[in-house]
Order: C-alpha cells, then structure tokens, then sequence
C-alpha cells in the first residue's frame, strides 16, 4: 500500500514501511526526506490512464523534486520533462528521458542554455515573450539549427492560489499575453524556416483545487490554435500546463485524472483530436508520497504559551515560511493528540514556523512533516550553517537508494574556502 498512514500501532507508516525502522535502517542524520517511490509512478500511471487514447504526454515538472530516483522511475513509465533550466534538461536526459519529451519553460532562458536546447533536440523550447523568440532564432541561426518552439500564452486568468504561485495573471512575468501574440506569429513566420512552431502552451500557476480555471484556459488555447493551425503546419501539441492541487490536509482537491479528462474534452470539443496534449504536473505526482522527519529538540513554555523546537528548519522546507502553507505534522510513533503544540524550526528568524499541530502531552522523540514531497528538498538551503537535508528513497517495501547529508564538515570546509 502506497502513500503516508499510521498502523494499528500508531507508528507512522510510509509505502509499506514504518519510518522509525526506516530512519533506523538508512543511519542518515535528519532531518531527513522519505519518499515512497511507488506511490508516485501509481499517480503518473493513473493520470496517463485517464487520457484514455488521447495521444499525450505527461511532462513532469521536474523542479517539484528532481531527485535522481523519482526522475528515472518517471522515465521508465513513459513520462516527460518539463524543464526549466539547461541543468535540469541535462538531468532529464541523463535519466534516460527522450530529447523528445523535454520541453524546457521559463522566462530568462540563457544563451547557453538556448544552445543546450538545440543541440540536445529536444521536443520544444516553450518562449515567454517576444523578444526570446527573436534570441533563439538568433542562436538557431549562429548555430545552424532549426528551432521548435511553442509559445507560452498568459491568459490573463486570475486563479484563486497563493500570490506567489499564480502565474497566468496580466501582471505576471510569464508568458505572452494574447495582445503580442500577433508580433510572436510574424516573428516565427518572418524567420526564414529558423522557427517552427510545434506546439501552444499556458501556465496558469499552481495548487489549482477544481478544474474551473484550468477548463477556461484550456478552450482558450484550443481556439487560439485552431485560428493559427493554417499558418502553422508543424503545429502538433498543445500544452495545458500543471498546477493541479493536492489535499494538505484542510481542502480536498480534484485529482489529476479530473485535469486530464478536462484536456481531453475540450480538445475534442474544439475538433483538434489529432494535436497531442501536454500536461505539466509537479506537486500532484510527487508531493502526497515525500515526508519530512525530523527530531524534537526540546519543548518551551511561556504562560499559557507552549512550543516545540525541532531539527529541521525553514531551510530544510520552506513553504510554511514562504506561502504560509500549512503541512500536517505528527508523532512518528503514537496518534497524533491534543494538546497543540506550536511547531518552530532552529533558523533565526521568526517565519521558521510550522504553525500548530497535535503532538499529545510532553512531545519528545521524531516527527514527521507530511506532503513534503513536492518543493521540499528542492528549496532547501544552508542557511545558519545548516546542512542540506539527507534522502532516503523507498520502493517495493524496501530502502532502494539513500542521499547522505552533506554533513556541517563539508559546510564549514566550503564557507572557509569562500
Ligand atoms: N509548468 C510550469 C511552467 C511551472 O512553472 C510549474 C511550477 C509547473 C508546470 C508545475 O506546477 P505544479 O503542478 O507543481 O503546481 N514552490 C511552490 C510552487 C512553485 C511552482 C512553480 N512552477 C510551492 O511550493 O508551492
């Protein structure tokens, strides 16, 4: 059985194993990332599933956890990348992902990166404005390539999620509004076969919880490409985007399998079965399936005031701080109880906060941090002089692979030498 859950014991469970005996097994210092392997290739394999004979391709965005393990394990499933870094279409690639499922984003693509793309082949480089497709069919010219791009429309939809994590509003970064859409078309039109347009994506930002937003953008794109497909012959694919929410604990969210159907729907709707659909999900695949465990350092009260201190900080996962995200936390063994406890980290500052979590009369021993599996080891810095989190990797009930702390010797070793 895949995913997190307490036994009839009330020890914290993990895949099919309890995360003291995994903890114990592993001998890393925590705090520590667990990750359930399996539980995330069982998500991947049912939101494919749900395509039916949809021709698509999940291009996972591997900056949710880019973790060696997770990204091979995608791989061998058939899953695609999307990249937004030349390093991590590298990493891609070299976890046997086919050039020709990588689609790289992002809004400040280097030239160096732009040239990794090309030479690499990859599926499509997905331009955010205007003047970065003039850039790449500038690289694909000194470099005697043929560049594949797909433009990244922002819509202009305001979806209801953290400020920090919309992305398809006017004011966004992202993107090409539909307005400039006409200059982006001359641009790869006038480009003398440098340019080919392969595909039309949308981003619209992340923990998407219904699939409102993401419908309304979808039949967007589909009639975007529909009035842009007789200019556009080699137009193949259609990129929905990601941002498909889970449940922290407090909301439920549509699962990923809803999102596809909705792909699938309006690209039939619109008559454009024969284009392929793209879909970029992070967190949905990869975040119900990664925990954090850390040690309770000690406990403080003040009046009516009471505190847990424990190992691992805004450093180690730092969405609590960030986007005021709020991550189940519990005893690793024992249910979880009344009273609350405010969880804080060691980091000197005051966001270092988990917020308030039932962890019973006198908390002492290891806890676990849930959903952690998605912007949790990614984000993680060295801040205060703290090491990078260790990972422990588990698959078919057993410990398949274990990422060591750097440890504070390689952290005081790096900092002496700056
Ligand atoms: N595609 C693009 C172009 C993206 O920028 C992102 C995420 C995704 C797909 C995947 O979105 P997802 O399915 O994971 O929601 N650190 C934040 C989330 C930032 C997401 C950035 N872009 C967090 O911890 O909530």
């Amino acid at each position: 059985m895949t995913g997190f859950r307490r036994d009839a014991q009330d020890h914290a469970v993990l895949g099919s194993l309890r995360l003291s005996q995994v903890i114990r097994e592993a001998e890393v210092e925590l705090p520590a990332y667990v990750y359930d392997v399996d539980g995330m290739t069982e998500t991947l394999r049912s939101l494919r599933y749900a395509f039916g004979d949809a021709a698509h391709l999940v291009a996972y965005a591997i900056k949710a956890n880019s973790a060696g393990t997770v990204v091979r394990a995608f791989a061998a499933e058939g899953a695609g990348i999307d990249a937004v870094s030349g390093t991590e279409v590298e990493l891609a690639l070299a976890c046997g992902v086919p050039a020709k499922q990588v689609v790289m984003s992002g809004v400040a693509k280097t030239d160096a990166e732009i040239d990794l793309a090309l030479s690499k082949g990859i599926l499509a480089m997905q331009a955010e404005s205007v003047e970065e497709l003039l850039r790449i069919q500038a690289r694909a010219r000194a470099t005697g390539h043929r560049a594949d791009v797909s433009l990244r429309l922002n819509p202009g939809i305001e979806i209801d999620t953290h400020s920090h994590i919309a992305t398809g509003h006017d004011a966004a970064k992202f993107g090409i509004s539909e307005s400039d859409l006409p200059a982006a078309y001359a641009a790869i039109d006038g480009s003398e076969g440098r340019l080919s347009q392969v595909g039309l994506s949308v981003h619209l930002g992340s923990m998407m919880t219904t699939t409102e937003s993401y419908a309304i953008s979808a039949k967007k794109l589909c009639q975007l490409a529909r009035e842009r497909r007789p200019y556009a012959p080699q137009l193949k694919y259609i990129d929905f985007g990601g941002g498909f929410g889970i449940d922290y604990g407090s909301a439920p969210s549509e699962p990923p399998a809803a999102f596809a159907s909705t792909c699938v729907s309006t690209l039939r709707a619109a008559g454009l079965s024969d284009l392929t659909i793209v879909v970029e999900p992070g967190r949905s695949l990869v975040a119900p399936y990664g925990v954090l465990v850390a040690r309770v350092v000690q406990t403080k009260r003040s009046g009516e005031r009471r505190w847990v201190m424990i190992s691992a900080g805004m450093n180690d996962l730092i969405r609590p701080a960030l986007y005021a995200a709020k991550h189940r936390i519990e005893p690793v063994e024992g249910a979880p109880q009344e009273p609350q406890w405010r969880v804080v980290g060691p980091v000197c500052e005051s966001s270092d906060d988990f917020g308030s979590h039932p962890l019973g009369a006198e908390p002492s021993g290891l806890v676990v941090i849930r959903d952690a599996g998605a912007y949790g080891y990614v984000m993680a810095s060295e801040y205060n002089g703290r090491a990078l989190p260790s990972e422990v990797f588990l698959r078919g009930g057993k410990i398949v692979s274990v990422s060591k702390s750097p440890g504070r010797a390689a952290w005081l070793e790096r900092r002496l030498g700056a």
